[in-house]
């Protein structure tokens, strides 16, 4: 590993942000397609507190992760590049929206002299419009890549039948049974619906709240947490379980990739997603090695940093830390391939081969030939097509 002193401040920095707190929801357990629910006031407030730490984190010329040159009161529109999944509900967006109030709040020195002399300020007290690119489910797979992707259905067939998974059905067997009379509508078989529907009545529901057993909450978060480590995680890191972050990694090399650049503005990329690729990115890293626990489902409101830096030969380096929503009041430096700190070459490097870059990659990668903008494409002489092609490990 080379010497990691770095000078002063960073470069710029990539953060994948979860959600917020939001209505309750359903996704198929067969396929995981879902559409989206809405955000609710509680979640507004955590995408708002998330964009006030990393303000704190990044935009404070005290902080030791201040970015060089990043304007810190009024926001310059070019250093950022936000996006965020906008299919279906809006939660996903709303919540870029809420962090971006948190990250450049309203501020009078938004205010702008026109020519004629009159100094207009920005409504709501300078309120600080940030474009956010919002990605819709028809457009690209980038955010939502295990939707509609037959492979990716393959796999959950596949982890089902799991002797894995029958161990840990038998296991949580007296805890479903246990929990039947709080589960609604909702069945009492060890699926991703189950915590979801708990967490939202016991966070929404009076009568719920007060009646649900202790360590109801805990222990259906426990079987939660296993079963999406084993659906968006596999045994190899191009496995067609990791294809969230798949999918989002291009956008993580193409974006840091650009900042090592003279010529580059944005200093700092957010991407506004689920749960998934948090679980995706921390195996296919090894960071779960060095932090079994981060294992698990990241509550909403949760950030992952890829921090970007030169070191004392010149060597661009990436550095991961994660906040785990507002339960974490800090940072955490994680381990990528064993080390805090990993040169940009070597990271991309390492994963390069596991990338989905383009929809007509993801429509080979998935076996999908009609739907998400597939059926342009000439599937003749396809070896994807057949089984043994990229992404497929069956
Ligand atoms: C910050 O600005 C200084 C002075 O303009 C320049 O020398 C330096 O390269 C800039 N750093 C970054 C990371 O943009
Ligand atoms: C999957 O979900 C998306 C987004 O909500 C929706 O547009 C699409 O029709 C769904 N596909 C299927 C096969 O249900
Ligand atoms: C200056 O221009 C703005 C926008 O057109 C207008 O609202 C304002 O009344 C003008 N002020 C003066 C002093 O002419
Ligand atoms: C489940 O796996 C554990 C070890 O992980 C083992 O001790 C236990 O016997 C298994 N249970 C069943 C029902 O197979
Ligand atoms: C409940 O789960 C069982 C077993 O996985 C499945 O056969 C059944 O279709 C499910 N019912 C509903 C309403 O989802
Ligand atoms: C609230 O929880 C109670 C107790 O589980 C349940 O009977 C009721 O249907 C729930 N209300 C709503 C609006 O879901
Ligand atoms: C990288 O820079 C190129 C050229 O300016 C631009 O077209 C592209 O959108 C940028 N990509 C990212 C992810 O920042
Ligand atoms: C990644 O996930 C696979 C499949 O769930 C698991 O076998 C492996 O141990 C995980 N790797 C790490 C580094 O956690
Ligand atoms: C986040 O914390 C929750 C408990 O609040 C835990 O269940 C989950 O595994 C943690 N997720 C990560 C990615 O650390
Ligand atoms: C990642 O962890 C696996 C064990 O899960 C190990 O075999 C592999 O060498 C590690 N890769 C790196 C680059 O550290
Ligand atoms: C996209 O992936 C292909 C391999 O599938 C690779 O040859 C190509 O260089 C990648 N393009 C970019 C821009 O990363
Ligand atoms: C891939 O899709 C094609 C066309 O829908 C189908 O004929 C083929 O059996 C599929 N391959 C696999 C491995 O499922």
């Amino acid at each position: 590993m080379v010497n990691t002193t770095t000078t002063a401040g960073l470069i710029g920095v990539v953060l994948l942000a979860r959600h917020g707190d939001r209505t309750g929801y359903y996704q198929d357990p067969t396929t995981y397609n879902s559409t989206q629910a809405y955000i609710t006031p509680l979640g507004e407030q955590q995408e708002f507190e998330l964009g006030s730490f990393l303000r704190n984190t990044y935009l404070n010329p005290a902080s030791p992760s201040f970015i060089q040159n990043i304007s810190t009161d009024v926001v310059n529109i070019d250093q950022l590049a936000v996006r965020a999944d906008a299919g279906g509900g809006n939660v996903i967006l709303n919540s870029a929206y809420a962090l971006l109030q948190g990250l450049y709040p309203s501020t009078s020195k938004s205010e702008l002299t026109l020519a004629n002399g009159s100094v207009i300020l920005p409504p709501l007290g300078g309120y600080q419009y940030v474009p956010v690119e919002s990605l819709e489910f028809w457009q690209s797979p980038s955010l939502t890549s295990w939707m509609e992707c037959e492979y990716f259905q393959y796999h959950l067939a596949r982890l089902y039948v799991s002797t894995s998974f029958i161990n840990m059905s038998t296991t949580a067997a007296p805890f479903l049974t246990a929990l039947k009379p709080y589960l609604g509508g909702v069945n009492n078989t060890l699926s991703n619906m189950i915590y979801d529907h708990v967490n939202v009545q016991y966070t929404y529901n009076k009568t719920y709240y007060e009646t649900l057993p202790p360590t109801f909450l805990q222990q259906a978060r426990y079987y939660a947490d296993w079963l999406q480590r084993n659906v968006f995680t596999d045994s190899v890191q191009n496995g067609i379980g990791q294809i969230p972050i798949r999918t989002l990694l291009p956008e993580i090399f193409w974006a840091l990739g650009n900042m090592t650049k003279t010529s580059n503005q944005v200093k700092m990329n957010i991407q506004e997603i689920d749960y998934k690729p948090f679980i995706s990115l921390f195996n296919v890293t090894n960071a779960t090695l060095a932090d079994p626990d981060i294992a698990g489902i990241a509550n909403y409101g949760s950030v992952v940093a890829l921090e970007l830096s030169q070191n004392s030969q010149g060597q661009h380096e990436v550095s991961m830390k994660f906040k785990n929503g507002t339960q974490d009041s800090e940072f955490r430096q994680l381990k990528m391939f064993g080390n805090t700190s990993i040169t940009l070459d070597s990271f991309i490097q390492q994963l390069f081969w596991t990338t989905i870059n383009s929809t007509n990659n993801w429509c080979f990668s998935c076996n999908q030939t009609v739907l998400r903008g597939c059926s342009v494409y000439n599937y003749s002489n396809d070896p994807f097509l057949y089984g043994y092609g990229t992404g497929y490990t069956g």
